[in-house]
């Protein structure tokens, strides 16, 4: 990929907060005017939700260009890939008739295997415990991404998807994996252990789903190569959000690979150039689901009723997500991360009937006021918000489908967002259906 820029073609859409925001909507929207979709991180931990012609379908591991016809998917290398559930996953999708198009699947792409997933409880349950005092857990998904991440960096025990096809690979990894992992599994998470370090167990069931995916192994890096110099219209899937980046995030409560645009390059071998139109996918407030900090949470009556409207729950663990007010400082920081061209807002149906709408636009930390968002966990946790209030709207928006039918205080929270940010919202959305959106063209205060 030498010579003039050839990004023109690309877009990425990240999410700005701590996940949830509506990347599954706006994917599945995009990808109709795109030719390939492809996950570059993460793995069954995101949960990216569909709504088509009123049917909810829940992805984990499959791009959500796949519901769109004629879009090939790819998962790159950068994905931690649990098999059995990418199995499940398209298996579902055929019985609701959906025949995934062409899935194409890095050989490179490390295997999630599931000793991974019973580390993933049993670390878990060790920080949880009264002797850890102070640690704490993180709250994951279980779906064993961060085991999986760390085999990867440890190197020598670990099982990419070509390796699937290498039985002898195999069985010398799956032993030097179990045998540091055994004393832990047995110890603390023993309803799980027994299969988990059954070696021969884990063989065969590897080499099955070998057997089952070989004609989707390959060298993603080569096809996104040659898309790209095609000019082919690719389309990258941010999984988990930008404050749950294992470097950028609120660490330590973060997930375990880069899923902002940052992570592109890594998760793809794609030079950064390929990236070209960056679209940051924020909710019009705040959620976080698991541990960590998040400075407006509502605890209360209006946290609650955020909750019931907008139907916070999780897609992969149906745990209720906390939620509070949008956090401007946070949400300036993520755009600054990703280097955003555009904010699609979403869920802003949800916040009516408020009759004020908070949003935070600096922090009060040991009596000092930040408005320059500090990725620090122990910072974050005694930062207080300063609040600006803005006017309310009483009526609901979900039938909303122009910007001249939204109110004129939904508008101006809408233009204090963007002037906030310094970026175009150039999208709103106002209910789960592909219907149920207005775009903004060039950004309302444009
Ligand atoms: P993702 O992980 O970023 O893809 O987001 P999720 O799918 O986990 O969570 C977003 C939820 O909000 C899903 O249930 C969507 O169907 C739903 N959703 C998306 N956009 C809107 C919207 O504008 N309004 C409402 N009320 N729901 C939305
Ligand atoms: P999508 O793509 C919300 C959170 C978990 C936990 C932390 C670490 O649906 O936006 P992990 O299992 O990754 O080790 O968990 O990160 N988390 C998410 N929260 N949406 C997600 O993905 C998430 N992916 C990870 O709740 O706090
Ligand atoms: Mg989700």
């Amino acid at each position: 990929m030498t010579g003039p820029s050839v990004s023109s073609s690309t877009t990425a859409v990240v999410g700005l907060q701590w996940g949830d925001e509506g990347k599954g909507k706006i994917v599945d929207l995009l990808a109709a005017e795109h030719d390939i979709v492809v996950r570059y991180n993460g793995g069954a931990n995101a949960g990216h939700s569909v709504v088509v012609n009123g049917e909810r379908f829940a992805l984990h591991l499959m791009p959500s260009g796949v519901l769109c016809p004629g879009v090939r998917s790819v998962i790159a290398n950068g994905v931690v890939v649990d098999p059995e559930q990418l199995l499940n996953e398209i298996e579902g999708l055929r019985r609701r008739g959906i025949e995934a198009g062409p899935l194409l699947l890095s050989d490179r792409a490390h295997v999630v295997m599931p000793y991974h997933k019973a580390e993933d409880i049993a670390r878990e349950r060790i920080l949880a415990a009264p002797t850890q005092s102070g640690a704490g857990s993180i709250g994951t998904t279980g779906r064993g991404i961060g085991p999986a991440y760390a085999e990867k960096v440890q190197r020598g025990s670990a099982i990419r998807i070509g390796d699937l096809l290498r039985p002898d690979v195999l069985s010398a990894r799956v032993g030097t994996a179990i045998e540091t992992k055994r004393p832990m599994l047995e110890q603390h998470a023993p309803e799980l252990a027994g299969e988990a370090c059954d070696a021969d167990r884990m063989v065969e069931l590897a080499l099955g789903w070998g057997r089952q995916l070989a004609s989707s192994i390959t060298d993603t890096r080569r096809v996104l190569r040659d898309a790209v110099a095609a000019r082919e219209r690719v389309l990258f899937e941010g999984a988990n959000a930008t404050l749950l980046d294992i470097d950028h995030g609120t660490f330590p409560f973060v997930t375990s690979s880069s899923p902002s645009v940052l992570g592109i390059g890594p998760g793809t071998g794609l030079p950064p150039r390929a990236v070209g139109r960056t679209v940051g996918i924020a909710k019009a407030y705040q959620t976080r689901v698991g541990a960590g900090p998040m400075p407006t949470e509502l605890s209360g009556p209006e946290g609650e009723r955020i909750r019931e409207r907008g139907r916070e729950f999780g897609t992969t663990t149906g745990r209720p997500r906390r939620c509070g007010w949008l956090d401007l400082v946070a949400l300036r920081y993520a755009a600054e991360i990703n280097g955003i061209d555009e904010i699609a807002l979403m869920l802003l149906d949800v916040l009516a009937g408020f009759d004020e709408l908070r949003v935070c636009t600096a922090y009060r930390v040991r009596g000092r006021i930040e408005s320059d968002f500090h990725p620090d966990t122990a910072e974050l946790d005694g930062a207080e918000p300063v609040y600006e209030s803005l006017p309310g709207f009483s009526e609901e928006i979900t039938g909303a489908r122009s910007v001249s039918d939204l109110p004129a205080e939904a508008i101006g929270y809408v233009s204090f967002i963007s002037e906030h940010v310094g970026v175009p919202v150039s999208l709103v959305s106002v209910g789960p259906d592909r219907a149920q959106t207005i775009g903004l063209e060039r950004g309302v205060y444009a």
